[in-house]
């Protein structure tokens, strides 16, 4: 089983995760960050690692440690009236995709929600923000190698696309998806492309890529943004219901 994340875990990248749960938060526009149909008063944050968790967080907030590909603890069988699921498509590759699903829905007490938010970053749509169209082949040609290194590996980076099926082949009932583009709201679309670039840079410098090469590119593809180069990203945020 591959188990390798595709993305550092240092203080920047906690940093860079930070931010793009703003611009999210910003796009999707739910103020509680869960769909409306779904409410919540408890949450226990989960991750395979506890090394990016906050020092400070709220009283109704605490923190695990659960691979999501490894068999349910005993104590989160049937256990979650809702669980929300984002950004775990660094994390997973082929099958895993199901066996998430799976166990995602294991994981929920009859009746419970997913609300599972991916983005397809293989298919961003780049503007150039001017008449030089220079500056969208720069953010191309960073988004092609990241995607040239790791869609052989597997990390196809579009399987956002797919999660409706994947939940409705775990078993999901009352599948709905709303597709978002990540330069819904204007005064974010700057800030998301640097995000985005950092994470291209990420996983450039995880795959071993030549490091002047990568620096080049990053340089360049920021330049682009600051001549006022932006792209289109889409959120895809699914929710699905376990049968009560
Ligand atoms: C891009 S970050 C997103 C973090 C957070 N959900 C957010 O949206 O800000 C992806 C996270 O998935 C976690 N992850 C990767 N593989 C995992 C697995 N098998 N089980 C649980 N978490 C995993 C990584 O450790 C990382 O913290």
């Amino acid at each position: 089983m591959v188990q390798v994340y595709t993305l550092p875990r240092d203080p920047a990248e906690s940093a860079r995760l930070d931010e793009q749960h703003q611009v999210w938060k910003a796009t999707l526009d739910y103020p509680e960050l869960l769909h409306p149909r779904i409410s919540l008063h408890n949450y226990i944050g989960l991750d395979i690692s506890a090394a990016q968790y906050p020092l400070v967080y709220p009283s109704n907030t605490s923190f695990d440690v659960l691979n999501i590909l490894e068999p349910v603890p005993a104590k989160y069988e049937g256990y979650f009236d809702v669980i929300h699921v984002r950004l775990l498509v660094l994390g997973l590759v082929g099958e895993q995709w199901h066996t998430t699903a799976r166990i995602l829905l294991a994981m929920l007490k009859p009746g419970g929600f997913l609300q599972w938010e991916e983005a397809d970053f293989a298919h961003p749509i780049y503007h150039s923000g001017s008449d030089d169209d220079t500056t969208c082949s720069a953010l191309e040609t960073l988004t092609n190698h990241a995607l040239a290194v790791s869609q052989p590996t597997g990390w196809l980076l579009d399987e956002s696309t797919l999660l409706p099926g994947f939940l409705g082949l775990a078993g999901f009932v009352e599948v709905e998806e709303r597709v978002v583009g990540s330069d819904a709201v204007p005064e974010w679309r700057e800030r998301f492309m640097r995000i985005g670039i950092k994470a291209f840079e990420g996983i450039l410098r995880i795959s071993k890529f030549d490091e002047g090469a990568r620096v080049r590119l990053v340089k360049e593809a920021e330049k682009a943004v600051d001549e006022g180069a932006w792209g289109e990203t889409k959120f895809h945020v699914v929710i699905g219901r376990k049968k009560a």
